[in-house]
């Protein structure tokens, strides 16, 4: 009897350490780009998730995030997405735009009154048509997280007025509507990736760049653009997506999962992001950065032509009346 009890010990033992190898072999790796630092508060959001889903489906997913655009800017990791050769990455609407343009509604200026309204948006099942719709690409936008509200920041003087945006040569992301965008905010877009803009600013081939607080502080652009105007003319999304590929490879429970924890990231998202904004500007100022607030109406004004020419089919008016309704 007691030899048959130390037997049964020794199996549960062994077969307690090959389940445990077998399960850290097993493990397939999801690889995520990311483009901004690991103390981001979508880095933290994501990692979340990941952890989640390692739980929920017994070890089967491990998410591994490369931060600082270490698989590159948004553009090309979106391509490796697309073909497979990463599985996840996080990357700001302009640039699914560029596939779909009905996606130009959920990132034009003045488009939610603000953090409460963008997040009724995103968590009540309004975008989920649009987000499956993008499989015929190649990809699968699961969720979007909230980037604040951008405001204009530059080099040697405030913005106060459209007229100060004149001959101003400002970054924007990469996509036509944001070129639009910048006019009808007075200056002049120049598109570019996140990487490149502080050197850009430094060697003067730009007058400065428009982001969110947490980035402005994250990157340090501050340090070449200290006048932070608080315009707050846009709210664009960043979209988590998954290759299409990729996600076709897991069982449809182990997709199901995925899906519903990456949905359920987003309100945690939020949470960090708004908890975050005011210890990011005070680091900006603690470096020298000067926040001015704007009056916006006259930029708003100026952006009413844009937003007409963006709800113009009638995928992008219908959306554009969903987005309206949740205020
Ligand atoms: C924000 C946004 C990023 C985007 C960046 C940019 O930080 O969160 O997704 O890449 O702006 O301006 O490029």
């Amino acid at each position: 009897m007691k030899k048959t009890l130390k037997l049964t010990a020794i199996t549960a033992m062994i077969s307690a350490t090959l389940g445990l190898s077998t399960f850290a072999n097993a493990a397939i790796e999801i690889k995520a780009a990311f483009n901004q630092s690991d103390s981001h508060p979508q880095y933290e959001a994501l990692q979340a998730f990941g952890q989640k889903l390692n739980e929920e489906t017994d070890g089967r997913y491990k998410l591994s995030i490369y931060p600082n655009e270490l698989l590159g800017d948004q553009r090309a990791a979106l391509e490796l997405v697309q073909n497979g050769a990463i599985q996840m990455a996080v990357v700001a609407n302009p640039l699914i735009e560029n596939y779909d343009a009905t996606y130009r509604v959920i990132g034009m200026p003045y488009v939610y009154t603000g953090p409460e309204h963008q997040e009724k948006v995103f968590t009540s099942g309004a975008l989920d048509e649009l987000f499956a719709s993008t499989n015929r690409f190649g990809f699968e936008v699961l969720t979007a997280y909230t980037a604040g509200a951008r405001s204009m920041y530059t080099k040697n003087a405030p913005v106060n007025t459209v007229g100060d945006m004149q001959g101003n040569k400002i970054r924007v992301m990469q996509s036509e509507t944001m070129i639009k965008m910048l006019s009808c905010m007075g200056g002049t877009g120049v598109p570019m990736s996140q990487g490149e803009v502080y050197t850009a600013i430094q060697q003067g081939v730009l007058d400065g760049a428009e982001n969110n607080e947490i980035t402005y502080a994250d990157l340090k652009q501050y340090e070449v653009a200290p006048y932070f105007s608080s315009t707050r003319h846009l709210m664009v999304p960043d979209l988590v997506v998954i290759s299409s590929y990729f996600i076709n490879t897991m069982s449809k429970e182990d997709q199901e999962t995925l899906r519903r924890l990456a949905k359920e990231s987003t309100p945690e998202q939020f949470k960090i992001w708004n908890d975050r904004i005011s210890a990011a500007m005070e680091t900006a100022k603690a470096h020298g950065a000067k926040f001015n607030e704007v009056d916006i109406t006259p930029f708003q004004e100026n952006c009413q032509p844009l937003q007409q020419a963006l709800t113009d089919s009638p995928a992008q008016k219908a959306l554009f009346q969903k987005i309206a309704a949740l205020q």
